[in-house]
């Protein structure tokens, strides 16, 4: 039986070689375990929500083009429910609340996995996760210049370059003045908002006829956006960005507008500079979410990103920035005597006890074959029991790379491997 189309399975390495699109599973846990890491040097914490959710978090505020990619369905309690399509409202929901128990700003982070029912194309799956980073209860631009600078910051980490990378910084406040010079009915400022975030996926008469009813032309619209000079917020941002050394890393862009119905002042993208891939990460401010998720009852400023792993993965892989990942085992035991086997066993067991991934052959198998499943796994030592003539045993280690050998007590094995 084959998986749903858009879904992923997650091998361990090494991976088969095959013409099938194939993902690691070693891969994945070393893009996490470097996204917590930058996220905990910025003091962030970390939280999660359920995987699904009432249908209502995402209708009238994501905005119709995630509510139409929605994974939704009527539960046995007849409610109506979806996946998380991403992980902004219920941080909203979660933070509304308990917004009194936490001290302001809080930022805090998440790693969900998120579910859209999107048309497959290159970097774009019906399941992904998503590294989200978001403040919550600031309003001053240095909360929008620090969550740049983690982005910024998360993407280093993984060895990308200002030559790989590039952050689109752009403002919402500045598209909204724009469209308030010109039409006055704020509720259509969202289709707005949409045609100008379509602009380069869509063909010119297209988007010039979709403009025309709302009093503009798209000429006007592309020469806002090729003349963009930073406004007052986006200069904030800047001016400290440039304070942390990260300045090449941002490029003002009022090409970047963000699909997303809440977002509310500066909005971000960063794409990989040789244009290949889709977008990596997509954020801004979004100061009015919580107070709708709230039904008004909590009013918090707020801004966040979300870093997704399936354009990232691509990205890392294409420029051969993935580690090599093996087993990662510290001893492999050889039991190439059978009337060893419970000795074995023991020591075994007390090199896993001293946190020593080690391994051993389950079952009676030949010296030469368990030695070569040793250099397999990239064990860094065999470790081999000899019975003495006195009936003392003694423990062999040889050391797999540079092929040196020991001899200690068995009880001294654990601590001679764990330097
Ligand atoms: P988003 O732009 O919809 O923003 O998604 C952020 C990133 O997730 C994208 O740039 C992309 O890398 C990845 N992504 C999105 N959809 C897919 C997909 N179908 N397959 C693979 N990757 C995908 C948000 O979701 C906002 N909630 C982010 C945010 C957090 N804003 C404030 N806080």
């Amino acid at each position: 039986m084959d998986r749903l189309p858009g879904f992923r399975d997650f091998y361990p390495e090494p991976l088969p070689p095959t013409k099938d699109e194939l993902w690691s599973m070693d891969a994945r846990n070393y893009l996490f375990d470097t996204w917590r890491a930058v996220a905990r040097r910025y003091g962030f914490r970390e939280y999660d929500g359920p995987p699904l959710e009432p249908l209502e978090l995402y209708t009238n505020k994501s905005g119709e083009e995630i509510v139409g990619q929605l994974f939704n369905f009527t539960d046995k309690g007849e409610r109506a429910v979806a996946m998380r399509p991403e992980m902004t409202p219920t941080l909203a929901r979660m933070a509304a609340a308990q917004e009194r128990a936490y001290k302001k700003p809080f930022k805090w982070f998440s790693i969900p996995q998120l579910f859209r029912y999107e048309k497959q194309q290159k970097g774009r799956k019906r399941e992904h996760f998503q590294l989200n980073c978001d403040i919550l209860g600031e309003h001053d631009r240095a909360a929008d210049a620090e969550l740049v600078a983690l982005l910024i910051d998360s993407l280093r980490a993984l060895g990308l370059t200002n030559a790989d990378f590039v952050v689109r910084l752009s403002s919402r406040n500045a598209w909204t003045e724009l469209f308030a010079s010109r039409c006055t009915d704020a509720a259509k400022s969202y289709d707005f908002f949409q045609i100008v975030d379509k602009l380069d996926r869509t063909r010119p008469e297209e988007s010039a006829a979709k403009l025309a009813p709302l009093g503009f032309q798209l000429e006007e619209v592309q020469a806002f956006i090729t003349s963009g000079q930073p406004n007052a917020e986006l200069q904030l941002i800047l001016n400290q960005l440039a304070a942390r050394g990260l300045r090449e890393y941002v490029r003002v862009d009022y090409g970047v507008i963000r699909g997303l119905a809440y977002y509310t002042g500066p909005v971000f993208e960063a794409f990989d500079i040789k244009g290949e891939f889709r977008a990596i990460c997509g954020g801004g401010r979004y100061d009015h979410l919580i107070k709708q998720v709230s039904g008004g009852k909590v009013d918090l400023p707020a801004l966040g990103f979300g870093m997704g792993d399936v354009v990232l993965l691509e990205l890392l892989k294409s420029r051969g920035l993935l580690p090599q990942f093996t087993a990662g085992l510290n001893a492999y035991v050889l039991i190439e005597d059978e009337s060893l086997r419970v000795d074995s066993l023991r020591l075994v067991q007390q090199l896993r006890e001293a946190g020593l991934p080690t391994e051993f052959s389950l079952t009676p198998a030949k010296g030469d074959k368990q030695f070569k499943r040793a250099l397999e796994l990239n064990a860094s030592h065999a470790v081999r029991l000899e019975r003495q003539p006195d009936g003392s045993l003694i423990a062999k280690l040889k050391h797999l790379k540079s092929r040196e050998e020991v001899v200690l007590a068995p009880s001294a094995v654990a601590q001679h491997l764990a330097h």
